[in-house]
């Protein structure tokens, strides 16, 4: 298949067209390999999908699809597959963040997928994780290179049960061993998690730094869980220059209905822009992907 392709905004991706409408599942996959690798994001725009042709065509290039167990937000199971979830908990925006960054083992990939657009806004946000470090202030690289971000938190018994889908406090334990996370059990059951994570990390090639964590959805939905490893405050100063600096470079994808968004969650952060309508369903599936990376 020959494929049509044009840069998703000025500095960012690549938008893949439907051309003489063809099967998005013979797609040149090669092709398709080395523009991800390359750009870090596409975006897949007028080819017929539904649910199953997704879930097909995320299959093709993917592989470790995972259930969310540790994630922070309540997602809806769609179809009773554990690995294809709906990401509206609530509408309010979800600034860019590196999806499942609170935790040691992440997703090193994502897909999206718009079974319906909301009526206006609630766009996907994505932004490019090394331009987001280029554009830090010389202060504020100094600062995250001398310390990392520690997210505590406390759940309590009904929640964790809920959050890690299991009650076996052995199970939780090696979770959270496998995850870096240090565990504390209280008398009444409820937990308290401590997870270590720098902000910045160095690409998978080695050639560059990645801005790339779960700061900013954290300080604006719950800052209470945040500080630095010495247990200082993170500067308001430093909140403000980072959204600042994510204002600039956000890129919006303005959905439309059947598209599919591929991402590298290496280096590229995504958030969501607010919406007001019940109709936006946006599906997430979380993997790694099936090929050399
Ligand atoms: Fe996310």
């Amino acid at each position: 298949m020959n494929i049509k392709k044009q840069p998703i905004s000025n500095s960012l991706g690549q938008l893949i067209f439907n051309r003489n409408n063809s099967n998005i599942l013979e797609i040149d996959k090669e092709e398709i390999i080395s523009l991800f690798k390359y750009y870090g994001v596409l975006l897949f725009r007028g080819f017929e999908t539904n649910t199953d042709i997704f879930k097909q065509f995320t299959s093709l290039f993917s592989t470790d699809f995972i259930n969310y167990a540790g994630g922070a937000f309540n997602r809806r199971v769609i179809n009773g597959d554990e690995t294809l979830l709906s990401v509206n908990d609530f509408k309010s925006e979800i600034k860019l963040h590196g999806e499942m960054y609170y935790q040691q083992n992440i997703p090193l990939m994502l897909w999206f997928f718009c079974a319906n657009p909301a009526l206006e806004d609630g766009e996907t946000t994505v932004c490019d994780g090394r331009e987001f470090f280029d554009k830090l202030s010389s202060s504020t690289k100094d600062l995250f290179s001398q310390k990392k971000l520690k997210f505590a938190v406390r759940i309590s018994k009904d929640d964790w049960h809920k959050k890690y889908k299991t009650d076996d406090l052995e199970v939780l334990g090696e979770m959270c061993k496998n995850n870096n996370t240090h565990l504390k059990v209280h008398e009444d059951q409820s937990i308290q998690l401590e997870y270590i994570a720098p902000a910045i990390i160095p690409s998978r090639c080695g050639n560059y730094q990645v801005f790339i964590n779960s700061l900013l959805p954290t300080m604006q939905l719950s800052p209470d869980v945040l500080t630095f490893d010495d247990d200082s405050k993170i500067p308001d100063d430093v909140v403000s220059e980072l959204n600042e600096i994510a204002e600039i470079i956000t890129t919006e994808i303005s959905w439309q209905k059947g598209d599919i968004l591929m991402v590298d969650n290496t280096r590229i952060m995504h958030g969501r822009r607010a919406f007001a309508d019940d109709l936006r369903d946006i599906y997430i599936r979380l993997c790694s992907p099936a090929f050399p990376f």
